[in-house]
């Protein structure tokens, strides 16, 4: 049926104001026969289109959505459209992993005097969202909750040998610390205030951070296979003081990116780096002990872990334990350091495939199992924003968008929908930030795999800008600048 006279779906368009607009604009002054779906939001720029509008648009009924600006070099603002491009070329890849048929979504340029191009634009857009049909709703979706890239046998193997072992570096580090915390005031006339580490926690298999400020403190130290937390989550709320931190490899990815993102500045933190041999997941511990078992010691043996609980000797295989990022880590080692202790851990290749076993289950998983799945998910959240509070990178802090009631991008309801909009909001702003530490998820107190979330941000980043969050102070995130060609953004043509 022509889309002129069949049933009309429901089309969101962004247009710039300045050439896509007036484009339709022509096309109504010259009654251009065309179809009626599309509901025309006005914007001034493609450059002012967060990928979130489109994304709230397709969450919450949209069948279509259309972004139109003016054609590059034509931007009223010169370079809006510019950016506009990559962070909607990277929406475009994200929608499928949450079950979101990425044909539903399209971006192109029309200018002002080209009608002609708009109908033709708006007639072939509409055509292909009626060939999809009515988009799936989420309140129809059947929620699934297995998580079977989560059971033991389905663990992916470690690409390195990891260890929990004491680290016999341990008192030079300890040495090396009490030895900063004692130096007199440095060049810049400012002394060590503490340095960050990790003490242990309340039972034997937990550890917390400690900002350790005299010799006593760092008789608390430890360092091994507890040490989950990432200490870079801390540096920015002590910005323009002078404080040390203890870093494995991932937690200077982190340091690294917000040196990179200006968030604090390098001569404020005297970096204290180490290899690390894997950390753990404290479910899996969990899972391997009975039922309410009391922890009362751990000791690492190589590369087995022997957890003393209700007066028993449990020897758990690190491999069975570790954190699914410890098992394709590349980068053990801290990649930034002011003094390096011990010697470095080998450093495996990279794998051929370094998907993580949730995006490969995601990957085998149909549009709509894939929406059941976030679905279901979701239904465990209980919007405790640990994901968020345990990111290095998520550093608005209180003024996190969605707690903003003004404008308002979620509401507080018990409602499954809020919920995976917010984890899209901190997957989209976390989009070439990221630095793979798994953080969000390690601190979900409901195991919800949010972290494939921003895998997904991540492996289409690598693959379109060759980047990868966490390795260069200098570099400058890809979705925060643009290239006036690129050579890996194909334009399509909707015309
Ligand atoms: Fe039209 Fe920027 S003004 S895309």
């Amino acid at each position: 049926m022509s889309v002129l006279t069949g049933k009309e779906l429901r089309i969101v368009g962004f247009l710039c104001n300045w050439c896509s607009y007036g484009g339709a604009d022509t096309a109504g002054t010259a009654r251009a026969a065309q179809p009626t779906d599309l509901r025309i939001i006005r914007v001034p720029c493609s450059g002012r289109v967060n990928p979130l509008f489109v994304l709230k648009a397709l969450m919450h009924g949209a069948d279509g959505v259309l972004v139109s600006g003016c054609h590059p070099r034509d931007c009223h603002y010169s370079s809006g459209n510019f950016y506009a491009r990559r962070r909607l070329e990277m929406l475009k890849d994200f929608l499928p992993i949450v079950g979101i048929d990425p044909e539903r979504f399209e971006y192109t340029w029309v200018s002002a005097s080209e009608g002609q191009r708009w109908k033709e634009v708006v007639t072939s857009f509409t055509d292909r969202i009626h060939r999809l049909g009515p988009a799936p709703r989420w309140a129809d979706i059947k929620p699934r909750y297995d998580l079977p890239f989560n059971q033991p046998e389905k663990l992916l193997e470690p690409i390195r040998p990891l260890g929990c072992g004491e680290n016999p570096s341990l008192g030079e580090l300890k040495q090396a610390i009490r030895d900063a915390l004692a130096a007199k005031p440095g060049a810049d006339g400012r002394k060590l205030e503490g340095v960050l580490g990790w003490k242990r926690g309340f039972d034997a298999v937990h550890a917390e951070p400690v900002f350790m400020q005299t010799p006593e403190d760092v008789d608390e130290l430890v360092w091994g296979p507890f040490n989950v937390h990432n200490l870079a989550n801390f540096l920015p709320q002590y910005k323009g003081r002078k404080i040390g931190v203890v870093v494995k490899g991932c937690d200077s990815k982190g340091l690294i990116e917000l040196l990179a993102e200006d968030l604090i500045k390098r001569d404020d933190v005297v970096i204290f780096g180490m290899g690390c041999n894997g950390t753990v997941s404290e479910s899996r511990i969990r899972a391997r002990l009975p039922e309410n078992a009391v922890i009362e010691a751990a000791r690492g043996q190589g590369a087995t872990l022997v957890v003393s609980a209700s007066g028993q000797d449990f020897e758990l295989p690190m491999k069975d334990l570790a954190q699914d990022k410890c098992r394709q880590c590349v980068k053990p080692n801290a990649l930034v350091s002011d003094r390096f202790v011990g010697r470095p851990v080998t450093e495996p290749e990279a794998p051929a495939d370094d998907r993580s076993g949730a995006l490969r289950f995601l990957d085998d998983l149909t549009l709509e199992e894939r929406m059941g799945f976030w679905k279901g998910q979701m239904e465990r959240c209980i919007r405790c924003y640990a994901c968020r509070s345990a990111c290095p990178m998520c550093v608005c802090r209180d003024h996190c968008v969605s707690d903003s009631r003004d404008p308002q991008w979620l509401t507080q309801d018990d409602d499954v929908l809020q919920k995976m909009f917010f984890q899209l909001i901190h997957a989209q702003h976390l989009a070439g930030r990221c630095t793979g530490c798994g953080e969000c998820q390690r601190a979900c107190p409901m195991g919800i795999p949010v972290f494939a979330l921003k895998q997904q941000f991540s492996r289409m980043i690598k693959n379109v800008f060759g980047y990868a969050a966490g390795m260069d102070p200098t570099a400058t995130p890809p979705l925060l600048t643009y290239q006036v060609e690129e050579p890996n953004i194909k334009e399509r043509e909707l015309s």
